[in-house]
């Protein structure tokens, strides 16, 4: 199928990450390739390491960024765990790092990796290195555990409702695609979803369970502090979050390391363990042109840091 990510925010990201500067970029999250492309073009001083979890995403940027030759080195890796992949690499220092998180249309439109309620499919959702399936998830756990991924990671208000109705439909028969989840899902919420609500009934579980197939939000706060370890002095770190929950862990991962620590006989901040600065006082959002051209890309919320 050939499917194509438009990337999201690149003017954005570009002028966050500053590329022109030069040196070694890392794309924590390559995916099909649009902003690395965007990165090594914007100068032939920079390299790039490009890490995804999933390999038919390295499979897809690799033919894209072939033309920079050496410049690029792709790595299959969870970005969970930066600077144990960079120090494989022997990296250990860098200019600048993006994650531009969660799935990319490829992905989300291909349906036998069942990600999306729109394609009929295997209820699956690893994005890769992962071993639990979302239909392991949602006919092997507890009824309590249930509500409490779809309340805590989709922010779900009828999840007690969706829970229990899992749990009694999995008594007759295995929960085994997309499909049947979505329309179970109506079946509680109603088609239109309930009063208010302008998203699909479907999407806020759908959220809950890929976050927890892929444990996305456990490794984030890691994430921030492993890529700001590794950025050389002025170096930069952008992260473009698709939905609340990430966008709260970068907020405040950052705001922890802009702040540094107090010294408790002092009083007085200790500049030493001032790590960053955060260059976007809020989150950077697309114009309403992008959001038309894009409809992805409406929920993006990007933020920019520089190490001190
Ligand atoms: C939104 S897409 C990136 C698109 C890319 N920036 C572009 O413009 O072409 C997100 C990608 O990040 C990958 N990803 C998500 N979480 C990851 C993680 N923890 N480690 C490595 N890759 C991850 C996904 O597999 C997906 O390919």
């Amino acid at each position: 199928m050939d499917v194509q990510h438009l990337p999201v925010l690149v003017a954005e990201t570009r002028e966050w990450l500053a590329p022109w500067r030069g040196g070694l970029f890392v794309d924590a999250t390559v995916g099909p390739g649009g902003h690395a492309e965007a990165l090594l073009a914007s100068s032939p001083d920079v390299s790039l390491v490009g890490i995804d979890r999933d390999a038919a995403a390295l499979a897809q940027a690799a033919p894209r960024l072939a033309r920079f030759g050496p410049r690029v080195r792709l790595v299959q890796a969870n970005f969970h765990h930066l600077e144990q992949t960079l120090a494989g690499l022997g990296v250990r220092g860098v200019a600048g790092v993006l994650a531009d998180l969660g799935v990319s249309s490829l992905q989300l439109e291909t349906a036998s990796r069942g990600f999306s309620f729109r394609r009929d499919g295997p209820l699956d959702m690893r994005m890769g290195m992962s071993d639990v399936t979302a239909a392991d998830l949602v006919n092997t756990t507890s009824e309590g555990e249930l509500e409490k991924i779809i309340r805590d990671y989709g922010e779900e208000r009828q999840a007690r409702r969706i829970a229990r109705a899992i749990v009694r439909a999995r008594a007759e028969q295995p929960i085994a695609t997309t499909g049947e989840l979505k329309r179970l899902i109506d079946q509680v919420k109603g088609p239109r979803g309930m009063p208010g609500e302008r998203i699909d009934p479907a999407t806020r579980v759908f959220q809950a369970l890929r976050i927890e197939v892929n444990q996305e939000l456990a490794g984030l706060e890691r994430f921030i502090d492993e890529a700001v370890n590794l950025l050389e002095a002025d170096g930069r770190l952008v992260v473009i979050s698709y939905h609340s929950l990430e966008d709260r862990i970068v907020k405040h991962g950052f705001r922890d390391l802009a702040r540094g620590e107090v010294d408790p006989v002092t009083g007085r901040t200790r500049s030493e363990s001032q790590l960053i600065e955060v260059l976007t006082r809020k989150p950077v959002r697309p114009s309403e042109e992008e959001v038309a051209f894009n409809p992805r890309a409406r929920s993006a919320r990007l933020r920019a840091a520089r190490r001190l």
